[in-house]
Order: structure tokens, then sequence, then C-alpha cells
């Protein structure tokens, strides 16, 4: 058995996710189990982000900034290339600052792991002597659909309406299931530069971390094992929901939105078992107008209970009185604590984006979904929920509307709240949440990599 902060030695790393919320969670978690086997963290972060922790947040992490752009604006898709510029700029100093922080301490920093996103982060680290391995928050399939773009065996714009990746496991793929970055290349130009960058030099690496774990993508991650010394972590969720090795690990400990966590409890624990729907689109995607409303009037025709996060940005876009016409059936939040919400026995069907975190805490929580992809990684991540894991349905956009429509959602939402299928989801979910367990148990997949990097970075 484990305890948090148990310090072995003075082994010390430094952990740098790139400031938003999908890329937070996992390497903050990542971070969190480090210190359970006994290696020191310095988390290197905005200070804004540190505004963010919880109160409650109790974990030995240490805690460094780093400067961010100024003004300060939430990293999105425009603003990623600022940021990017701007941290490697700050970068070798803040580094530097912590090593000699830590050295005075007597602890020796081996290790920057960064977030994959920012693959310059391996220079930086090793001109300062320290080793680099990336933190990949995204799936192994994910990954490997960037490698071919990356060595060329995948030309983007798409020569052919769907795409086969021999000898790597991931299934024929659609136009619709490819990532955003590569089915819309111009719109997303930097997107896609940043992402094939990032494995730009995964030849050099000693370490490659990726939150997921074997059992979810076997296939893949027996070719991408083949290439590089990859290392699935995941599920990075919380260990409460998982292992209860750290009680007390009950949540991420960084919000950079508010929960109202009392209220979406409250109103759980006054629901029946299985009869609640929760919608959540993470915290990056925007709906245009037009889909807000069918999602709402698709809500209000089902007559289920729903739950739904709409972030204060998107309030605005949602029909007037629905949230009056509703108040019987639905909550409607800001922000939710979404492990807790989706880990209540109230809830029995997530609508969801199909962000990578979503996707893994609903897969470990056994939580049947319908999946509405918006972007990025999201169609891939769908097809697999419900291709491959068969754990989903997914809501079918109208190509003439450019939306899906109030029939399509609610179609779904009864297929998985009463139909054969959505018990069928729900029998198979009990599986995945079984093999979510047994990767971060003691001597599962991921806990067994974690083991090994440990010593092998202690004897380095
Ligand atoms: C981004 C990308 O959009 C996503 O495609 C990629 O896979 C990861 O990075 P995001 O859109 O925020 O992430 O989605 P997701 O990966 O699902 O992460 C959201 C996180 O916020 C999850 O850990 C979820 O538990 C948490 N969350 C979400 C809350 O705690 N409360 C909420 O109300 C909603």
């Amino acid at each position: 058995m484990e305890k948090e902060g148990t310090s072995q030695n003075h082994t010390h790393i430094i952990v740098f996710p790139f400031p938003i919320q999908g890329h937070i969670n996992p390497i903050l978690q990542f971070a969190k189990r480090l210190i359970s086997k006994g290696i020191q963290v310095t988390l290197l972060t905005t200070n804004s982000t540190i505004k963010s922790m919880q109160p409650n947040f109790s974990t030995s992490i240490k805690i460094d900034i780093i400067s961010e752009p100024d003004p300060f604006l939430p990293p999105s898709a425009a603003a990623i290339d600022v940021y990017i510029d701007h941290f490697k700029a700050a970068l070798p100093s803040s580094l530097t600052t912590v090593i000699e922080k830590n050295h005075s301490l007597g602890n020796c920093t081996k290790l920057l792991v960064y977030d994959s996103v920012m693959p310059w982060c391996l220079g930086t680290a090793r001109e300062l002597g320290l080793e680099g391995a990336p933190f990949i928050t995204l799936s192994c399939t994910f990954t490997t659909i960037f490698n071919h773009v990356f060595e060329g065996k995948l030309k983007v714009p798409l020569q052919e309406p769907t795409v086969l990746l021999p000898g790597t496991g991931i299934p024929r793929l659609g136009l619709h299931d490819m990532p955003s970055f590569i089915s819309n290349p111009t719109l997303y130009a930097s997107l896609l530069k940043i992402l094939v960058e990032q494995v730009s030099n995964f030849q050099q690496l000693k370490w490659i971390f990726c939150n997921s774990f074997d059992k979810l993508e076997e296939e893949v991650v027996n070719w991408i094992t083949s290439q590089w010394p990859f290392k699935n972590v995941g599920p990075t969720i919380p260990s409460m929901y998982l292992d209860k090795r750290m009680n007390n690990d009950k949540d991420y400990g960084l919000s950079l939105f508010q929960p109202n966590s009392e209220s979406c409890m409250k109103w759980l624990d006054s629901k029946e078992i299985g009869s609640v729907i929760y919608i959540s689109f993470g915290s990056l995607a925007t709906l245009v107008e037009e889909q807000m409303e069918e999602i709402a009037l698709a809500l209000k025709k089902s007559n289920y209970y729903f739950l739904w996060v709409v972030r204060e940005s998107e309030i605005n876009k949602l029909p007037q009185n629905f949230v009056q016409d509703t108040a019987t059936k639905g909550l409607l939040v800001n922000w939710c604590p979404q492990l807790e919400v989706l880990n209540h026995k109230g809830v029995a069907c997530f609508m969801t984006h199909c962000g990578w975190n979503s996707t893994l805490e609903a897969l470990s929580l056994g939580v049947p979904m319908v999946a509405m992809p918006q972007w990025t990684d999201q169609p891939t991540n769908a097809k697999f929920i419900v291709d491959v894991w068969k754990v989903g349905i997914r809501a079918r956009i109208d190509h003439e509307k450019g939306i899906v429509t109030r029939e399509e959602i609610e179609m779904c939402i009864r297929e998985v709240m009463e139909g054969e299928r959505g018990n069928e989801m729900r029998r198979i979910s009990l599986k995945w949440k079984k093999l979510a367990k047994e990767a971060v148990d003691d001597n599962g997949s991921s806990d067994k990599n974690i083991e090994k990097f440990v010593a092998q970075l202690i004897s380095s």
C-alpha cells in the first residue's frame, strides 16, 4: 500500500502541462501518482492556473510559476501560437529557478515531463542537463494517425474518402471519424502543424507517457510500442474512483472553472437510480445557437431528468424560457464535479463531446454515451466509443442543416435510456470499468509502467 507523500529519496521532476483543463487534469494526476511512489514533483504553471487550485488541494506537489502571455487570454485555438512562443522564451529561466531551488534543498532534478504539444521542451530540458519526456493527453490512436501524417504516409488534405493505416489496428476511418485538423486542414492549419510536430522527436526519447491503458487500444498499443518507448499510464482518474489507494484523491484538484458541486450532488441525490442524462461539452467547445436549441428541445421532449453543463460563455445561446420551462426536469450549471456526477447512481447516460478525458472517465465509471463530437480528436474518439468499445451511440449530423437535429438527439437518448442497445451498452460498460481499474491497480499494466519508470529514474 502506498502513502501519499512518502519520500523514498531526493529524485525530483518537473511537470509542465499546457494550461487548458483537458491537459492539466491528466498530467496533474500522473504527478500525484509519482508522488505516491516517492518521487518529488514540481508543477510548473501559470499564475492564473494556480489561482484555480481548489482550496482543499491536498497533495505534496510543489508549485512554481512560469509567466504567462500579457495580456492573459484563455488559450483558444487562435491564441495557441502566442502561448507557445511565450512559453518557449520563458521556459529556460523558469526551469533554472526550479532546478536551483531544489538543488539547495538537496534534491536532484532529473526530468522534465512536458505536454507533448510543446515538443521543443526536450531541447530546453537537455540544454539544462535534464532528460525530457512528453506526456500525451490524447489517445494512442490519435498519436498514431499524426505520426502517419508526419512520415508522409497519410497525405493531408486526404486523397480518399476513407483511410486505413495498415498494421496499426485502427479500423478504417471515414472523413467524419478523422481528427478535425485532418478533415479540415485549412481551418486548423496551426493546430495541425503543432500536432504533427509533436511526434517529430519521438526517436530521441527514453520515455513517452500516454493517458490510455493497454487493453483499451490493444492493437494500436502493440504497434506504437514497437516503434517507440511508449508507456500507457492511464486512465489518470483520481484513485478514489478506481483503486482507492489514496482515499483523499477525489478530484483533479485544479479547476479552471468554478463547479456548482453542492447543488449538483444534492439535486442528483434526489433522483432515482439510472434516471438522469448528464450533458457536457467540456472546457473548450463552442456550439452554434441552433445546435444548443436542438439539444434543449430534444431534452425537453424526451422528458427525462437532465443535468446540463453550459459554460457561462455559452449560456446566452439557450432558447428563451428554457430554464423556466424545464425547471422540474432539469438542472443547468456552469461547471460541475464531473467525476462525482458520472459516479452517481442516478446518471444513466452521458451526452458528450467525446473529449479524451470525458471519454476515459465515462469508460472508467461505466456510463454509456451519446457521442456528439465537435472537433480535434473527438470524432475519432466517437468512432471508437461506438464501433470498437461499443459503449455509445453517435448522434449524426444532418448535412443539410450542418447540425444534429432534435429528432436525432431524442432518438439517441431513448436508445441509451430505454432501448435494448442501451442495456447491452450498460453490460459492456461494466467490462471497461473493470479493465480500467485493473490497469491502475497494483501490478496492472499502467501501474507496472509507472513502477518501472520510477525505478529507472531513481537509478539514473
Ligand atoms: C480538450 C479537447 O477539447 C479534447 O478534445 C481533448 O481530448 C482534451 O483536451 P476538453 O474539451 O476540455 O479537452 O474535454 P475533456 O478532455 O473531456 O476534458 C474536460 C475535463 O474537464 C474532464 O476531466 C472533465 O471531468 C472536466 N469537467 C468537465 C469538469 O470537471 N466539470 C465539467 O462540468 C465539465
